[in-house]
């Protein structure tokens, strides 16, 4: 069958053995982050005889992979995330996928991949949620997470980029990305690895990125942390950003602070709020922050919360800075009234509950 939306055609290979109803509502009552996928994902293949081809919603299922491709040994790889909400009236929709398709074909770019256009993005996005729309959970802070994705896959080792790509998307019911839901996180400083460096990959999503961070992130959780914060790779003084997501720093003086630098990720979220929160009467600064500014900020007072955003993350309360003989604690009273206002003002918009005045949102049905 051939359908389409809008102006993007596609073919549909309907699942021959979708989940039950019964099954998928015991899902979406509890759905975590990232464990449960839909009845489809989205394919298509890329040469540089045909272009991207072969546009496709299909049952999904395991990739049947040479041992040789080339992702499996050079890490050719790049991949988005965002969410599709639920409004009150049945709608459905994203927010800012434009934003994510231009991150998409700058990570492309940068690792040697044919970049996607928009118009392809956004429309295997609003293929895949037409088609599994009944996946879309409903109710408090639930969403359908978009995993986009691009691979090297032809089969050959020489290193050189890929002469056949395979782009992807899987979609995954999710609740709150941390399991103790609005909690505030412990953050773990690795003073001993970079996640990126000067000229490296790290304003990319690539695979890599993640790839360094897991050790460092190990290290966190053994000292009871959920994320590790990263100082940039050459003076080892500048704030980056976690493992998946980015921060900021709320001043006493109604400023908020969040990281400049060329080898963090650019933030859909990060950017919206530097709006939001202009809207809301903060004074916005992207500039290099350092630890000790934190640390100190934090002792005398000068920086009253910290929070962390990002797609899985949303908004989410830092409530301690620790390292190996101390810590600095932002949720003193556990309040955190700016990073609260801003996730608020934030997720109204998402969830259609308060005026797109920047014009984020995209109807997907
Ligand atoms: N930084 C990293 C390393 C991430 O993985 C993410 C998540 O995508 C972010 C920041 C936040 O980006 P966004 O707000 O676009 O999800
Ligand atoms: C996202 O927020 O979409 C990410 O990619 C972060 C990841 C840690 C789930």
């Amino acid at each position: 069958m051939t359908t389409s939306t809008d102006a993007f055609s596609y073919a549909l290979e309907p699942s021959p053995a979708p989940v039950s109803d019964e099954r998928r509502a015991e899902i979406l009552a509890n759905p975590g982050f990232g464990v449960h996928f839909t009845d489809h994902m989205f394919t298509s293949e890329w040469t540089p005889e045909t272009g991207w081809a072969d546009p496709t919603v299909k049952p999904y299922g395991p990739l049947m992979l040479d041992p040789a491709t080339a992702v499996l040994h050079y890490a050719q790889e790049i991949f988005e995330g965002l969410k599709a909400y639920a409004h009150a009236d049945g709608s459905i929709w994203t927010f800012r996928p434009d934003a994510n398709a231009a991150r998409f074909q700058r990570s492309a770019h940068r690792l040697a991949l044919p970049e996607l256009p928009e118009d392809w993005f956004i429309g295997s996005i609003d293929a895949l949620v037409t088609t599994d729309r009944s996946w879309v959970p409903t109710g408090g802070e639930t969403s359908l997470y978009l995993r986009p994705f691009m691979y090297a896959s032809e089969a050959f080792l020489g290193v050189r980029p890929s002469k056949h790509v395979t782009y992807c998307v899987i979609a995954s019911p999710a609740g709150a990305y941390f399991a103790g839901g609005m909690k505030p996180v412990n953050i773990w400083l690795s003073r001993e690895y970079a996640r990126a460096g000067s000229g490296g990959t790290g304003a990319a999503k690539c695979g890599g990125n993640y790839a360094s961070s897991l050790l460092p992130q190990q290290i966190a959780a053994e000292h009871g942390c959920d994320q590790v914060v990263f100082l940039d790779s050459e003076e080892h003084q500048w704030i980056e950003e976690l493992g998946g997501m980015n921060l900021y720093f709320v001043h006493d003086d109604g400023t908020i602070v969040t990281p400049a630098s060329d080898s963090i990720l650019e933030g859909i979220t990060r950017d919206a709020i530097g709006t939001i929160a202009g809207d809301l009467g903060y004074k916005v600064e992207q500039r290099r922050f350092g630890i000790d500014e934190w640390i100190d900020g934090v002792a005398s007072g000068h920086v009253t919360e910290v929070f962390a955003c990002g797609t899985a993350a949303v908004v989410t309360q830092v409530g301690a800075l620790r390292w190996p003989d101390g810590e600095a604690v932002t949720d003193v009273d556990g309040a955190g009234s700016v990073t609260m206002a801003i996730r608020e003002a934030l997720i109204d918009v998402q969830y259609g509950r308060a005026e797109d005045k920047h014009g984020w949102m995209h109807r997907i049905a």
